[in-house]
């Protein structure tokens, strides 16, 4: 039996900006610093995102070059033979309460995922790229910022990076370098 090739399903609808269809997570990435006023912009496309309540429960932390490698070590092993290679190394973590009245947002993670990925497009306009990591040592990230683990959690690990030669990573990860299939749209939006 031949085997889909995963391009058969990257088939946007014309007109669709290929800013979406063109972000996906590479994980070949190349150490060029990126400069301090792109990663400003970069950051600060999440602060207009949409949130629950205006809450903006999405909180961002990036290393220096002084803690990248202890960034590096809150991943899981997976994800740290590539992701060391990016530019820029960061955790993602979320409030979990409303500031107005200490009860529970139940949307603080979706409104955390807005802002990952307008974060996500702005990289792609400067020519970056980024990649979220679930793959992260959670409990160890919480203790590293300090976070109690209920009230701000860490979500997910991520790296924003130029992209590089995909002869860089090894053999497993190099046939996996490419952008990714995606369902019917048919699948993922009924109407009623
Ligand atoms: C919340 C989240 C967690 C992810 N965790 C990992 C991870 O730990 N390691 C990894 O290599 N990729 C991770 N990814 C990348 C996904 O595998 C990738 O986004 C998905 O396959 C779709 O591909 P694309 O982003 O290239 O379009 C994660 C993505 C998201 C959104």
């Amino acid at each position: 039996m031949t085997l889909p090739n995963p391009y058969d399903y990257r088939d946007p609808f014309a007109g669709v900006s290929p800013l979406f269809v063109e972000r996906w997570s590479p994980r070949a990435f190349d150490s060029t610093p990126i400069d301090p006023d792109t990663l400003q912009r970069v950051m600060d496309a999440a602060r207009w995102s949409p949130s629950c309540f205006n809450e903006q429960p999405w909180r961002f932390h990036t290393a220096t070059d002084a803690t990248f490698d202890q960034f590096v070590e809150l991943l899981q092993e997976g994800n740290r033979g590539w992701a060391q290679h990016a530019g820029v190394i960061g955790f993602l973590s979320v409030l979990t309460r409303f500031r107005h009245n200490g009860k529970a947002n139940a949307s603080a993670e979706l409104d955390c995922g807005a802002a990952w990925m307008a974060m996500s497009l702005q990289a792609r306009m400067e020519g970056l790229y980024t990649h979220a990591m679930a793959g992260i040592d959670h409990a160890a990230a919480d203790r590293y910022f300090g976070l109690d683990g209920e009230q701000q959690r860490v979500l997910i690990g991520f790296v924003i990076g130029y992209p590089a030669d995909r002869g860089q990573l090894p053999d497993n990860l190099r046939q996996r370098e490419q952008p990714s299939a995606r369902k019917p749209l048919a699948e993922i939006w009924q109407r009623y």
